[in-house]
């Protein structure tokens, strides 16, 4: 997992006047959004004595820890200790991580990690989010599985013609082969487009009398997290599907899917595409859950590479990019002070004062 990149919380219709906890990077953020409609994440551990801020309540725009009412703004700094009166000078230190929020696409985001606003890698592009012409569905799901895996799961077109017969086919087709990939690379990311055979179905009846078509398809990943996924079924029936993924910790991952379409407006096809897209989504799930070993083995050749996996090699080479900066975090250290030490993942403030309670989480260093 990986510090420094944005990590979708949760949609902006599910978050009400109440704080939630929220949990990603095997760490808790307490998400509240205030009455002028400001939102933020803050780390949810109290520097006092540990109290659970997403228990607390939101007063005055500030949130305030259940245990012994410390008031902290939205900028993490705390404004009021009440056992030291209303006039006290408020210790440096009083103070947690504070985390830039963006929502965007129905979705609230955070930037999880301690870069200037200038170096910060950005959200995924969902272009069609705001186009009249395009309509969309919202969904998301767990995963128990490494978030990785399932970002490859997203850019193999190896696994289409097994996993899911909802696409057509069940592995049984003659002169199948998956065409070679002309990878496409990105500022942060690696995907392709290709031809695909699909066939004619029965619940689409986009794809009308068709029993057999060549499309065009494709997909490719933007950070450790995040993938798109165009489907163009004709020329004028097109899916471009954007996930946005949050490792909870290594083994479970939340995954946000906006789904756009170029075609059939209104709630009804709304309906069919949600349910369908459950359908591909268990199907994914299924073979996913059980894959082994749960993160992806560090050396190449723990695991056996054909040419339809020239994508999935490409985004391990760029996380492995990623890990050399110094950004991913070392679970090992993290593990071993669990239930003993409390890390925060470090905020953008961290460059500029110090004074901290909680260590920043131990990351790879850089190299
Ligand atoms: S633990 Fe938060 S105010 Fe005491
Ligand atoms: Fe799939």
């Amino acid at each position: 997992m990986y510090i420094n990149f944005w990590y979708p919380l949760i949609f902006s219709h599910d978050l009400g006047d109440e704080p939630k906890l929220v949990r990603v990077l095997d760490h808790d953020f307490a998400v509240y959004r205030t009455v002028d409609g400001e939102v933020h994440c803050l780390a949810n551990t109290c520097v006092h004595r540990g109290g659970n801020l997403a228990d607390g309540r939101v007063r005055d725009g500030n949130l305030e820890c259940p245990y012994h009412g410390w008031q902290f703004d939205g900028g993490g700094a705390c404004k009021l200790i009440p056992s030291m009166g209303a006039d006290a000078t408020i210790p440096g230190r009083a103070k947690v991580d504070s985390y830039p929020v963006e929502v965007r696409f129905g979705i609230v985001f955070a930037f999880l990690g301690d870069l200037p606003e200038d170096q910060r890698p950005p959200i995924m592009e969902a272009i069609e989010y705001d186009d009249p012409d395009w309509y969309c569905n919202l969904m998301t799901w767990d995963l128990a599985a490494n978030y990785a895996r399932s970002i490859e799961n997203g850019i193999d077109p190896g696994h289409n013609e097994f996993v899911h017969p909802t696409h057509g086919f069940s592995g049984e087709r003659e002169g199948y082969f998956v065409p070679e990939l002309s990878l496409l690379h990105t500022d942060w990311g690696v995907g392709f487009m290709t031809q695909y055979q699909s066939s004619g179905s029965t619940d689409m009846k986009v794809r009308q009398h068709k029993t057999q078509t060549q499309s065009e398809a494709g997909s490719g990943t933007h950070g450790p997290n995040a993938i798109w996924t165009y489907i163009h079924i004709s020329e004028t029936a097109w899916f471009h599907q954007y996930m946005y993924e949050a490792p909870i910790d290594d083994g479970n991952v939340r995954i946000f899917l906006v789904n756009m379409r170029s075609f059939g407006p209104g709630d009804e096809m709304g309906g069919r595409i949600r349910e369908r897209n459950k359908i591909v989504a268990q199907q994914d799930i299924d073979v996913l859950e059980p894959v082994a070993p749960v993160l992806t083995p560090k050396s190449k050749n723990d695991e056996l590479m054909v040419p339809a996996d020239s994508c999935v090699v490409a985004y391990r080479k760029l996380m492995k990019g990623w890990h050399d900066k110094g950004w991913h975090i070392d679970r090992d250290k993290l593990q071993a002070a669990e239930g003993k030490k409390m890390y925060a993942i470090p905020s953008p403030a961290r460059r500029k004062t110090k004074g901290w309670v909680l260590d920043a989480v131990p990351t790879s260093s850089a190299k």
